[in-house]
């Protein structure tokens, strides 16, 4: 069985990429997926001011910790006027004051998604730039634009086309797995 670590890059009850990500997670087979809340993360915000006096804030080290156990990492970015989610930002700068390698290099798939027609793309671009450095072999991204119409809890993404590409994007994720 396959560790899969999986959350939305919000910290919304109702997070749409929480349920996206979860839903992703659960397609891959001979799995364990692993949903995370990033509220169960919430840290104060990073300042170097507040690192140097009061050191990394032990949930940081939690995150980590789990990230270093899974085979492999689903991450769904909220968009917030083009970039992450402060929630997720700030547990990406934490994280980031532990070691270099952030994510530890593990297969990893991106996706985005949010009401608009551009389905935060832009934030999954930025992601993917960031994460994908030294990296891009083990590295997928893909969004949802317009995820009420295009989403169903059921059936999962009702246009052919793009469940088409998640499916391909899938199988590549799988395929690093194993
Ligand atoms: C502060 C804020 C900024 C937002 N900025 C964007 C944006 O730049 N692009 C976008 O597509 N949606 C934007 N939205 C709408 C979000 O995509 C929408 O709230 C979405 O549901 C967020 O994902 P979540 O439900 O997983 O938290 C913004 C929402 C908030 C609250």
């Amino acid at each position: 069985m396959k560790k899969i670590i999986a959350f939305g890059a919000s910290s919304s009850v109702n997070s749409i990429n929480k349920q996206f990500a979860s839903f992703v997670a659960n397609k891959i087979s001979n799995s364990e997926p692993v949903i995370l809340d990033l509220n169960d993360f919430e840290m104060p915000i990073y300042s170097e001011d507040r690192e140097r006096l009061e050191g990394i804030p032990s949930l940081a080290y939690d995150f980590k910790a789990i990230l270093k156990n899974a085979d492999g990492i689903i991450i769904s970015f909220a968009e917030h006027n083009g970039s992450y989610s402060a929630a997720f930002k700030n547990i990406f700068d934490w994280i980031s004051r532990i070691e270099k390698v952030v994510w530890f290099n593990k297969p990893m798939l991106l996706l985005a998604t949010s009401d608009g027609e551009k389905g935060a793309s832009s934030v999954l671009e930025t992601a993917y730039s960031r994460m994908s450095y030294n990296n891009s072999k083990h590295i997928f991204k893909f969004s949802l634009p317009r995820f009420s119409d295009n989403f169903d809890k059921i059936k999962g993404i009702l246009d052919n086309n793009l469940k088409e590409d998640l499916e391909n994007k899938l199988y590549g994720f799988q395929k690093l797995l194993s």
